[in-house]
């Protein structure tokens, strides 16, 4: 398997589906979660719980035990030829439709969900693109024996566990553009409206370059930085106390996202190589905004 093991954000113009499929950061979903194996596990592990939070910032949690009494007929059976293990395999689990219901999420007004995983990373799905994907909520892969279990899939150099909980396509088509997040233990109802997602630029013109920088940014950082606290937690948040431009110049700024190696070895940040300037400028050209935007909402 090469190192390029899925994408890590969705892909907005084909400069940057290169610039991604280039990315060398093995960090997806990554970190150690624990597994259920026995009787002897912890609760919080056999029933593991799901964070709900709505466009707005309001958090709601189902527990695994939740899910079964709350959703009509329990949980049902998907198979679906997983590109990350190249073959078939059978998922138990909810149609993440029926999840959110259950929860009482509206996905009307919400712009995009965000899935959190165990070790920061934040896979990011755009509601109109929702039905495409056919999320669905695995909770466990059905063995040969029947037991449900977790297998193991590689992520870079590492060999990882997709509990607590896996999210994957009806379609595998859709592993190319949402990369199917694993560890999931979250997931955010990101708003359209600016009162409703911190990370917005609020008040920027639509069409104008601070919008279109947004976009980039949801597209290709969003997933392991958050702004104003929305976002991942990979790498570095980026606007509050201090805003990044506010510490970094430009040119520094320009070099690092191109190719963070060249500053820090071993550095956990995919380089960008194919980023063109005018992309550049306008992610900056976001950032730079949100200075005047700092608000500490805490999720
Ligand atoms: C796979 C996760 C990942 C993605 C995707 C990612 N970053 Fe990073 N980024 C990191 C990590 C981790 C660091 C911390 C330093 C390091 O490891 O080099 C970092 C550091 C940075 C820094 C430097 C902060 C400082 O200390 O000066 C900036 C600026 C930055 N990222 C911007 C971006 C932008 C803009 C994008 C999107 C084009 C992006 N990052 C995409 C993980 C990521």
């Amino acid at each position: 398997m090469g190192r390029r093991d899925r994408p890590r954000a969705r892909l907005l113009g084909s400069s940057l589906a290169l610039a991604l499929a280039t990315a060398t950061a093995t960090l997806a979903c990554g970190g150690a979660a624990p597994r259920a194996q026995d009787e002897d596990v912890p609760e919080d592990i056999r029933n593991p719980t799901l964070t709900l939070t709505l466009a707005g910032g309001e958090s709601r949690a189902l527990t695994l035990a939740e899910m079964a009494a709350t959703i009509a007929g329990g949980p049902t059976t998907l198979e679906v030829d997983n590109p990350a293990y190249k073959r078939a395999i059978t998922y138990r689990g909810y149609w993440l439709a029926d999840v959110l219901a259950a929860a009482g999420v509206s996905l009307d007004g919400a712009g995009e969900l965000i899935f959190h995983c165990a070790d920061g990373y934040a896979a990011t799905l755009p509601v109109e693109r929702f039905a495409e994907a056919s999320p669905f909520l695995a909770i466990g892969q059905v063995g040969e024996d029947g037991e449900l279990g977790w297998e193991k899939v590689r992520i870079g150099k590492e060999y990882l566990s997709p509990a607590p909980f896996y999210v994957v396509g009806k379609d595998p088509a859709s592993y190319a553009w949402f990369g199917w997040p694993l560890q999931v233990t979250a997931i955010e109802a990101m708003g359209r409206r600016s009162a409703d997602a911190s990370a917005n630029p609020e008040g920027a013109p639509e069409d104008g370059e601070v919008a279109r920088g947004f976009a980039l940014f949801k597209g290709s950082c969003l997933a392991c930085h958050s702004v104003n606290l929305q976002g991942g937690s990979v790498g570095p948040e980026l606007n509050t106390p201090r805003n990044i431009t506010e510490y970094r110049d430009r040119p520094t700024l320009r070099a690092f996202i191109r190719d963070p190696a060249s500053f820090r070895a071993r550095s956990k940040m995919p380089p960008f190589p194919l980023l063109g300037d005018e992309d550049l400028d306008a992610i900056l050209a976001y950032l730079t905004y949100m200075r005047g935007h700092k608000r500490s909402v805490d999720r």
